[in-house]
This record gives structure tokens, sequence and C-alpha cells, in this order.
């Protein structure tokens, strides 16, 4: 009886884990679905999760929120991982995935650079029996698979939804407005504009609002977003309005401004709630932000890493379309929330950010006047 039962966890993680069934014992190829995720359950993790993240400078986020949150969870759950960043570079990524897969990792969690060498990595993974997620970005034609993220397209939308509110609040006659995109290599940055574009678009065709200069930034690279945007600016001097795809550019876009001492009249939207793009709307450079509980996203990406690990097979509550193989890839997608200087107390409330590190020197005051506790 219990030689049953070991045998049939080892042949759940082995079945899970997509590795042919080898043991002598009949009833190990029999076992359904059920029974892995039963036998999985109790057992004692004996997988190792591997995790990628993409860059550190696009934005805060991935060393300050995604690898912290992952921890704590992959703590808790005495779960053996190792989380690596590739620092923008796809050969280095590529390298780390190899490595991870030497080292023993069952499962692969990957926010890709771009589709090309994140396919590659999950084809690795896959041909070897480890377990893939994508995480916050999907891998075109990938077929990780789970995919964890936030509803990017609302993402969008709500930032073009908040372009327009700043710009109504400031009375705006006909803005000129300016697009600045994120990578052209990130399925996310497509979802984006499309959330933006949906909202922005009528307002070209109607006229209300004139389309300006519109163009992606390399990697989101935001030493090139403020070049890019010198360069918007100089060919087009009226521009009165930028949608910026994230904090990092809205702040590149917004060091360029004050150069020309439009900061403040000239509104720029951001994503990411980070320190310094809350800050910003703080001192009313920036409209808005959209905050993404990235503890969230770690959590339910996590959850799915470790049931793996443990040789379960997890159901995800929904699935997206990828737009290059047409399949449905199980996925979680989680709500986004737009914030403007009213409530970026929320992000605080929330445990996102700290008093501590927002309301630093000029911006004690500005934090008082928000009404951050
Ligand atoms: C993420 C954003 C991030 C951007 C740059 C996107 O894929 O969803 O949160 O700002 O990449 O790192």
């Amino acid at each position: 009886m219990r030689k049953g039962i070991l045998s049939l966890t080892a042949a759940a993680a082995l079945l899970t884990f997509g590795l042919a069934a080898c043991g002598d014992d009949g009833a190990t190829t029999a076992a359904p679905d059920g029974a892995a995720s039963s036998a999985g359950a109790g057992a004692k993790a004996a997988g190792k999760v591997g995790v990628i993240l993409p860059d550190s400078k696009s934005s805060a986020r991935w060393e300050t929120a995604d690898r912290k949150y992952l921890e704590e969870a992959f703590k808790a759950a005495g779960v053996a991982y190792d989380i690596q960043n590739a620092q923008g570079d796809k050969t280095q990524f590529q390298t780390i995935a190899d490595q991870m897969i030497t080292n023993g990792a069952t499962v692969l969690m990957i926010a890709n650079l771009d589709s090309g060498t994140g396919k590659a990595v999950l084809d690795k993974a896959k041909s070897q029996g480890v377990a893939t997620i994508d995480y916050d970005r999907l891998t075109l034609g990938g077929g990780a698979a789970y995919y964890v993220s936030f509803d990017n397209t609302k993402v969008g939308t709500l930032q073009g939804e908040g372009l327009v509110k700043c710009l109504t609040d400031k009375k705006a006659d006909k803005p000129i407005i300016a697009e600045l995109n994120g990578s052209p290599t990130d399925n996310n940055a497509t979802l984006f504009k499309n959330g933006y574009d949906g909202v922005l678009k009528p307002k070209y065709d109607s006229g209300d609002y004139k389309k300006g200069p519109d163009q992606s930034v390399p990697d989101w690279d935001n030493a090139q977003a403020g070049t890019i945007f010198e360069q918007m600016l100089t060919e087009q001097p009226k521009i009165a309005g930028v949608l910026a795809a994230n904090d990092g550019l809205g702040n590149a876009v917004i060091t360029v401004l004050k150069k020309n001492n439009l900061n403040g009249k000239v509104p720029v939207t951001g994503q990411d709630a980070t320190v310094q793009g809350l800050q910003n709307i703080l001192a009313g450079d920036q409209c808005m932000t959209v905050y993404k509980a990235i503890k969230k996203e770690a959590d339910a990406a996590s959850q799915l890493a470790i049931a793996l690990a443990k040789g379960e097979k997890p159901t995800a509550s929904g699935s997206v379309k990828d737009t290059e193989s047409g399949a449905d890839v199980p996925a979680v997608l989680l709500d986004p929330q737009a914030i403007y200087f009213d409530n970026v107390k929320d992000v605080v409330a929330d445990g996102y950010v700290t008093k501590d590190e927002l309301c630093t020197g000029d911006f004690a005051d500005k934090c008082t006047e928000a009404g951050i506790q």
C-alpha cells in the first residue's frame, strides 16, 4: 500500500513534467489528473523553480517588487528556487535558462526579452520535461503551459482615459498628442498600445485631438526615450499631451519637458506606480500612473509554480489567445488600477511603496496634501 502511494506520487511527477514513466509498476501510467493533484498535495516539494527576470533598467518593478514577492512566496512554501536577472542581455537569458535546467529546475518561469529568445528557452525547457510559465509577458508562439499577468489592454485603456482626463482638466484645445510606446519586441507593449489607441483614435478621428509623433522605444530604454522625445519636441514644439507607456519613459519625457519649462503644463502618463512615477505625480509633473499589484501577480505565478514543483497539475482561471500560434494559453489575468494625485495614497495603503521612501524632502508636504498616512 505504502509503496503504491509512493510510486503514484512519483508517476504523477513524471507525468506532469512530461517525462516517460519508466517505473515497472503498471499502475503508474493509469494515474489520472485528479490522482496527480491529490498525491502531490501532501507531498514534500521535490522540484525546483527557476525564474528569469528581464532587466533592472526598463522598470524598477523587476528588482524592487517582483523579485521580493516571488522570493517571499517560495520561502513560505519551502520550495527551492533560483531567481536571476538577464540584465537585458538575450544571450545571457538563454545561458541562465540552460544553467537552471542543468542544475535541476523542474519549473521555469520567464519574463522574456523578446518572443524569439523566449521561445528558444521554452522549447529547451519543454524538451527536458521542465514545466513552463510565462510571467507578465506572453512569449508569442512559445507554448508556455501557463501565463500570469494583468489585463494589459486594460492597462492601456486606463492610460488613454487618464490622458483624456488630464487634458480635459486643463481645458486643452485640440491638443497635439505624442505617443511613446514600449519595446516593439514586448507583446505587452502591443497590448498597451491597443488599449490607449482605442481611446485616442476616436479623438483623432473626430478632430478633438491632433495625432503627433508616435514611436516605440527599443527595449523600453529610458535613455533612448529621452533622446526620442527631445527630437519629437524639436520637430513639433506644440506637443500638448504625452502618452508614455511606463513611468520610466514618462520620467524621461518629464526631464525633457523640464528643460523647456513645460513640465506640469503638458500631461504625461505612466505605468508601474514606481516611487519616481508617484513623486512625479505628487509634484504635478505626471498626470497618472497605472498601479499593478505585483504582489498578486507574483503570488498567482508562484502558486502555479509551487503546485507544479510538487507534481500537481494546477488549473488557471482563464486563458489568452497566443496571436502567433492561435493557441489558447491557460492564464491568470489581474486587474490594474489608475492612480492620480488623489489616490496615490491607495498604493501606499496597499504596502507597495512606503511613506518613508515616497515622502522624502520636498515631497513631505505634497504627501500631506495627498492624504498619505
Ligand atoms: C511590463 C511593465 C514594465 C515594462 C518594462 C512590461 O512588459 O508589463 O510593467 O514597465 O515591461 O519593463
